[in-house]
């Protein structure tokens, strides 16, 4: 295995085609496209890293997968109240559908979903409890207290996040939310400001691997019919409009980011992080996308 990321990480870090990385959100903009980084944690804990799998690099929207886990273990299935199940065929900060479909978004990874989360994990609390609540939930999953939320990036989002605050004002219009609209947001943009490492990224899905339960950290975080639900939530509408494209191409759950990390899960077998920041014209990593490919095609890993 570590032949194989080697190779993987090799041939990402030399190659020309590096996608564009995300300029909306300036901070973002700073960050060198020429990095690569992997990460692979096997079922058993036992990893593999190679290129920039220790450079801490801004999640983004992966963080949404570990905003919805924390939900549904706080709310259960009265997520699904606030949030569909559907795939959007929609850029991730569209609009469109909300109106049509009454302020409850098509699913919790789109921006729109991922703050109506927001708003539901908040339970009434001020934004500063929440996001230590979630910042200790991703330190507890990856086994690492050096996580942390990178408060440039958080600014430079609220800066420029006119979109998201529209996204969120229209669904409180339709009564939806529990909180005031710039409390959720103050937490939305910080959670996406998570600042973490492949590595750190791979161990924190490991739950995901195996019904749940990481071998990792030796805890069930989630119970197994949850687990196959949060990987075909990935499979369906991890990459927005580009969720078909990865399937088809990847053959495993995964979630991007606009950072160019992408957390992927092949159940059973690993937790795997990989870390571009080029992206292709839907927003994914152009060259995380590529190397999880090679890998799934190195390894059989492929869920179909
Ligand atoms: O709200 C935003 O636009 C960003 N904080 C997150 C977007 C994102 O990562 C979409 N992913 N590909």
């Amino acid at each position: 295995m570590q032949q194989i990321v080697d190779d993987i990480a090799a041939e990402m870090l030399s190659r020309p085609d590096r996608g564009k990385v995300a300029t909306y959100i300036p901070q973002l903009a700073c960050v060198d496209p020429a990095h690569f980084g992997i990460s692979v944690v096997m079922e058993d804990g036992t990893s593999y890293n190679a290129g920039d799998a220790t450079t801490p690099f801004s999640i983004q929207s992966i963080s949404k997968m570990f905003t919805l886990t924390m939900a549904l273990g706080k709310m259960g299935d009265a997520v699904w109240k606030r949030v569909g199940r559907e795939p959007s065929g929609d850029p991730f900060n569209s609009i469109v559908q909300l109106e049509v479909e009454h302020g409850r978004p098509r699913n919790p990874f789109i921006n729109a979903g991922a703050i109506a989360i927001a708003d539901a994990i908040m339970m009434g609390h001020e934004p500063k409890e929440t996001l230590a609540e979630i910042l200790q939930f991703m330190r507890f999953l990856s086994d690492d207290d050096s996580v942390y939320i990178d408060e440039k990036v958080a600014r430079s989002e609220q800066l420029t996040g006119d979109r998201n605050a529209s996204l969120a004002h229209f669904m409180a219009s339709f009564g939806h939310f529990k909180n005031p609209v710039d409390k959720v947001l103050g937490v939305y943009f910080h959670h996406c400001s998570l600042a973490m490492t492949c590595h750190q990224l791979a161990k924190a899905g490991a739950f995901l691997v195996s019904d749940g339960t990481s071998q990792l950290i030796n805890s069930k975080v989630v119970g197994p019919q949850r687990a196959r639900r949060i990987n075909s939530l990935m499979l369906l509408c991890g990459h927005y409009d580009g969720s078909g494209e990865f399937a088809f191409r990847v053959g495993l759950p995964g979630k991007s980011g606009v950072g160019g990390g992408i957390l992927a899960v092949a159940p059973g077998k690993a937790s795997i992080a990989v870390w571009s920041p080029g992206l292709d014209v839907v927003g994914n990593s152009h060259l995380g996308t590529l190397a999880l490919e090679q890998l799934a095609e190195k390894t059989g890993w492929s869920v179909f």
